[in-house]
């Protein structure tokens, strides 16, 4: 929960999109984060860009790190009225981890077939270009 307890919708975090005052959403809670612009380290105004929406993809996407996730619990100011947009996330995440293990298998054998089919064609090549020859030869 957060520690204000207050809920904030869209309309109210389009009201605060400026360096003057910033609120962001990230995992369906409202942060104010008009202190930390100065000291983002990816810059102030990229953060901007992420304000007056919910920012949990931009954030995500960006790859931030855990200090990073830890240092937004500073600036927590109450929950987002749409929720959490993480369970998006959440459920790509276990297809993604399922991926992940079928990935080794898949692409092992994608590779092997990339190395085994342009061999099969010089191979080919090969063979026909001798046929060529040898049909030239006792012509
Ligand atoms: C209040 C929320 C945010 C916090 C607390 C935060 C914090 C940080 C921190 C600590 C870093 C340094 C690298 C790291 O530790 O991961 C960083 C880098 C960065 N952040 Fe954020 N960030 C926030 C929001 C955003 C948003 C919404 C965006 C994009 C739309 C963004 C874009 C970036 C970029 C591009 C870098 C990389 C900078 C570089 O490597 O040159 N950040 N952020």
């Amino acid at each position: 929960m957060a520690p204000s307890g207050k809920t904030y919708g869209i309309a109210d975090l389009k009201k605060h999109t400026t360096d003057k005052s910033c609120w962001l959403v990230v995992h369906g809670k409202v942060y104010d984060v008009t202190e930390f612009l100065e000291e983002h380290p990816g810059g102030y105004d990229i953060i901007l860009t992420s304000t007056g929406k919910d920012a949990t993809q931009d954030f995500e996407e960006i790859g931030h790190s855990n200090s990073a996730k830890k240092l937004l619990e500073k600036y927590v100011i109450g929950e987002f009225e749409g929720g959490d947009s993480a369970p998006a996330v959440a459920k790509v995440a276990p297809q993604s981890a399922n991926a992940a293990k079928q990935q080794p298998a898949k692409s092992a054998a994608t590779r092997t077939f990339h190395v085994i089919l342009p061999l099969l064609i010089l191979a080919l090549a090969l063979a026909l270009n001798f046929y060529m020859m040898s049909q030239k030869k006792s012509a």
